[in-house]
Parts: structure tokens; sequence; C-alpha cells
């Protein structure tokens, strides 16, 4: 399994074996953080790995899930941490998913003895991950996700790679499932709008769940032999939509154009 696969096979797992890990496989983790490509480069992160096997790092949280390792991504406060840190972050749980790992987000969780603060980096995000007691893997026909027809605009016919790539930003994981991204596609662009519900930024969360599906379209983007580029286009950031706000925009091209 590559990440790109595991894009369509990954799932939220909430159930955990009490099994190490053993060292060699958790240092692969850090190996690959150490070159995992970042979304807004020059943004300090670092990560770290709780051990839970006996329990002791009480969880705490509104949707608490008890696993027998954590994963912390601590980040400079900046411009975009958060959807830098989901960006990282999902790489992270799909490169889980390829060493039989499975993983699952916490929003708003702390664990007892865990500092929220590295130096001058917040921690952003919690993540449990571990041998899973159930499935790895969910067929990607299971995941509760809207489809590409309520999600997107079409201004033209989209060629297959595209439609590949947004089938890979369809399948992110987002808090609560809220999946706030709207595209309109136009040609080799995807312009994308996050739902508005009254409030002028997005808020931490959304901002990281946004970071999770920009990851989903760079991995599909590389498997595909694309090129993508996510950049913010001033012409679109400075018009006033009613229900939606501006993000991003991937620019996604074949490498024969
Ligand atoms: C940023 C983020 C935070 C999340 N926080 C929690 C959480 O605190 N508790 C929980 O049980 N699930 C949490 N989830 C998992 C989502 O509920 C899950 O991704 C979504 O329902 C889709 O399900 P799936 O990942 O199995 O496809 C979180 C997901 C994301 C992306």
């Amino acid at each position: 399994m590559n990440l790109y696969e595991a894009i369509y096979l990954r799932h939220s797992v909430k159930k955990y074996k009490k099994q190490p890990i053993d060292p060699e496989t958790l240092q692969k983790i850090g190996l690959f953080y150490e070159k995992a490509q970042p979304l807004v480069p020059g943004i300090e992160t670092e990560i770290g790995i709780r051990e839970n096997l006996t329990g002791r790092h009480v969880q705490r949280g509104l949707f608490s899930v008890s696993a027998p390792y954590y994963l912390l991504i601590y980040s400079e406060s900046r411009d975009r941490a958060d959807m830098n840190a989901g960006y990282i972050g999902e790489q992270l749980s799909l490169y889980m998913m390829t060493l039989g790992l499975a993983s699952c987000f916490l929003a708003g969780t702390s664990l007892a003895g865990t500092p929220k603060t590295r130096g001058d980096k917040q921690l952003v995000i919690v993540m449990a991950f571990g041998y899973p007691e159930g499935k790895l893997t969910r067929r990607p026909e299971d995941a509760k996700r809207l489809p590409l027809s309520d999600l997107c605009v079409f201004k033209n016919e989209p060629t297959r790679w595209m439609n590949q790539v947004l089938e890979a930003a369809r399948l992110a994981p987002s808090p609560f499932n809220r999946q706030p991204w709207r595209f309109v596609v136009v040609g080799s662009r995807i312009h994308i709008f996050s739902r508005k519900d009254g409030l002028d930024k997005l808020k931490n969360l959304d901002a990281f769940g946004f970071g999770i599906m920009f990851s989903h379209i760079a991995v599909a983007s590389e498997e595909l032999w694309l090129d993508v580029d996510l950049i913010r286009l001033e012409n679109i950031s400075q018009k006033n939509f009613k229900s939606s706000q501006y993000v991003l925009s991937a620019i996604v091209r074949s490498q024969e154009s």
C-alpha cells in the first residue's frame, strides 16, 4: 500500500489493541516526518509520541479515544499554522496506514502529563494511533462523504485525472465529518471555498481539516504524475461570496502540457 492507496482505504479507528509497536517502526514515523513536505515552508513544527500501553496518560476531551499511542503535533503560531499542521498530520496518518497502523485525529484533546507548549510551539492536535482492534481498512464506497456532484461546480467537462484528484479530496476526513469544502473547477484549476457559517476567518479546526484535504490533493497529484501548485489568487480573494469563503486554488497540470 502506498500513500495514495491509503487515501482510499483509511478510516478513523476508535478501538486499538494494547500491542506495542517496535522501536524501528516508531523510528520510521519520525524519519517520514523529517522528510514530509509542509504546506507553508518556514513554519516550524515538531512532533512527539506518547506511549500509553498502560493507560496512564488518561485522556481528557469530549470525544476521547483511548489508544496505546498518541502523536502530538506542535507548531509555531503563525498564519496558516493549523492548515500546515493538518497537511503534515494527514501525511503521517496515511504513512502509518502503510505500516499497518490505524489512527484518529482528536480535536480538543489533552493528555495528562503532556505540556501544551514546547518552547515557542503550541500543541495543535493529538492523534491516536496503534494496531486496530478491528479492520485497518474500509472500502471507499463505505466512506460517508458527500458526492462530487454536491461538492463541485464544473465550469467545463473535467479530465479523468482531474476527477481522480477531486475524488481524493472528497475522501478527506474532517472534524465531525463536516466536509466544509466546496470546489469550483475551471479547466486545470480547482478554486477551493469553505462553507461560510457567519465567521470571517476559518476556525482553527476547519483550517486543520483543509490542510488534510490539501494533502490528499498533493498525494493524488504526485501519484498521477501531475504538477500541483496551491496558491491564493488575489482576484478571487477580493471577491465577496454570500455563502462561502475563498481559501486557495489548486492549479493541477499534466506534466506533458
Ligand atoms: C481535525 C479532526 C479532529 C477530529 N476529532 C475527533 C475527535 O475528537 N473524536 C473522534 O472520535 N473523532 C474525531 N475526528 C474523526 C472524524 O469524526 C472523522 O474523520 C469523520 O467522522 C470521518 O470519518 P472517517 O475518518 O472514518 O472517514 C476528527 C477528525 C479530524 C479531521
